[in-house]
């Protein structure tokens, strides 16, 4: 079996240090089951946009694309660059320009102790958001005018095309048919958003006519919120805009012990693809030893899973499980620990075997 080879950014605050855990676990998983990953570290972030201006340098793109299975990112965000403009040029330049159109969220609750709702069982929480990503709100189209004067008008263009949405809704389903789930959800605004999101209603109808076994459900997205938190049971697989999935994942990410614990992949299936917890790059906890590295240790068994190492990608899962379970844990999530301690104890954990 040939090697992975995984690119590292660190990124900014937080980010650094819950990236190396991630790495630890990684390279724990793949030592005990005698294969290799060549992991390549890249510095990209603030620090070195504010030393030399460059945010994503111009051949990062073709060499990602060419030369890697996946890309490892910690957090992009720091205070010096008080617009992130380097964030916005390395993230969402990633993922546009390698056309990662999945973002793929599962929230899994570990452990009852972890979710805020009375009375939440594990198996109540079990489900995935698939967020539209490279489309919608965020394609920063739009503009001022009249600009700092009291008549300003700014516009920020909401972009829906028929081909990004409809294959983001296929691969929910896809997702569903795959993993054994019989319910999909798409949530919208389309009662207001008359023009983009009746567009999602049209295809999403469309789509699902062709999976006859998996129930197709419709919510607005201020129901779904609603709906997430009386009962996330009814749940399987949820899909999105752009938009909506980031604020959506932020509240699921609540459900399964808050941000510290939820992982993400930016996928384009068959391309490299982008792993990142979902939490950003905190500059208050930074460089404190204080962080979860848990979201990130969940994103590199998510990488794990894509790229077909099942079963060290559930490795990795378990050994998440089973710190929390023996509450080897951050003070987010109720433990005393710091991220290197929590991080060391579950590469231990997985170089045992276990
Ligand atoms: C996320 C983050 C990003 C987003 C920010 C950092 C641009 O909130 O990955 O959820 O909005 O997509
Ligand atoms: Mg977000």
């Amino acid at each position: 079996m040939s090697d992975l080879r995984v690119a590292l950014v660190p990124g900014d605050g937080i980010g650094v240090e819950v990236l190396a855990e991630a790495v630890k676990a990684l390279t724990a998983v793949a030592d005990a089951a005698g294969k290799a990953i060549r992991m390549t570290p890249f510095d990209w972030g603030a620090e070195r946009y504010l030393k030399t201006g460059v945010t994503l340098p111009p051949d990062a793109i073709s060499r990602l694309a060419q030369d890697f299975d996946a890309i490892l990112l910690g957090a992009m965000g720091d205070p010096r660059v008080p617009d992130n403009k380097h964030a916005a040029d390395i993230l969402l330049g990633m993922r546009f320009k390698l056309d990662l159109y999945v973002n793929y969220r599962p929230i899994r609750l570990l452990h009852e102790r972890l979710c805020p709702l009375k009375g939440a069982r594990r198996q109540d929480v079990d489900f995935a958001v698939l967020r539209e990503n490279t489309e919608g709100l965020y394609v920063m189209m739009g503009g001022h005018f009249k600009r700092d004067t009291p008549d300003e008008v700014a516009t920020e263009i909401d972009l829906n095309t028929r081909r990004g949405v409809e294959r983001i809704i296929r691969h929910a389903f896809e997702l569903a048919r795959r993993t054994g789930r019989t319910r999909v959800v798409m949530a919208d605004k389309s009662n207001v958003l008359i023009h983009a999101h009746e567009l999602w209603q049209r295809v999403f109808r469309l789509v699902a006519a062709e999976y006859p076994g998996i129930e197709a459900r419709h919510l607005f997205v201020d129901n779904l919120c609603l709906q997430l938190i009386r009962d996330p049971s009814q749940f399987q697989v949820i899909v999105t805009s752009n938009m909506f999935g980031d604020i959506v994942t932020d509240l699921a990410a609540g459900l399964e012990g808050g941000l510290g614990m939820a992982a993400s992949a930016n996928l384009h299936p068959g391309r490299v693809g982008l792993f990142e917890p979902v939490h950003g790059s905190s500059p208050p906890l930074a460089g404190k030893n204080v962080a979860n590295p848990m979201g990130a240790i969940r994103s590199a068994a998510l990488l794990l899973e894509q790229l077909g190492w099942p079963a060290e990608a559930e490795r990795v899962e378990q050994a998440v499980g089973w710190a929390v379970e023996q509450q080897v844990t951050t003070a987010d999530i109720g433990g005393r620990l710091g991220t290197r301690e929590v991080g060391d104890a579950i590469a231990e954990r997985l170089r045992q075997g276990a």
